[in-house]
């Protein structure tokens, strides 16, 4: 399969993620392994959505978060379930939005350009499958439309689990 960004450079913000969907709904369709699924997943959100230095999964394996895949520098391979910000979204199964990673003490700084966060839980069969991560080097990157947007992406993703 070819592929091409070709034409989106002059989207807007929402029409991007409305790309992103579109192409997402598309892999899953055509391609059933969810490591396949996360690494395109991952270079579809780096190549259009701006400001980020890091986009990737974290998955559950046993009391951990293990790095999947992902785009950007190379981060912490596991994450404890006390600590940081995709296990807060693991322990509470929602959602968390960071305007200021500094702020929260409980951060796991594995980029240290990262400013703001954004982390998705996905769910499977009502439990936590791994999280979507998000790392901006600009403080409040991320808005509500932006957490409803990746909500989105990720419910596309995870009915195909
Ligand atoms: N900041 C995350 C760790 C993962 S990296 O940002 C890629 C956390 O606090 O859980």
């Amino acid at each position: 399969m070819s592929f091409t960004l070709k034409g989106t450079e002059n989207l807007s913000p929402e029409e991007k993620y409305d790309f992103i969907k579109l192409f997402i709904k598309g892999q899953v369709r055509d391609e059933k392994d969810p490591l396949a699924l996360m690494a395109n997943i991952s270079a579809i959100i780096m190549a259009l959505v701006a400001d980020l230095n890091w986009a990737g999964f974290y998955l559950v394996r046993e009391d951990q978060l293990v790095l999947g895949p992902f785009q950007g520098l190379p981060a912490c391979t596991r994450l404890s379930y006390n600590k940081g910000v995709c296990a807060k979204a693991w322990r509470d199964q929602a959602p968390v939005r960071l305007a200021d990673v500094e702020a929260f003490q409980d951060h796991v700084a594995c980029d240290s350009a990262s400013r703001s966060e954004l982390v998705i839980p996905l769910i499977k069969n009502n439990k936590v499958y791994g999280v979507l991560d998000l790392d901006s080097p600009l403080l409040s990157r991320f808005t509500e439309e932006d957490q409803k947007n990746f909500v989105e992406i990720v419910e596309i993703f995870q009915e195909s689990l």
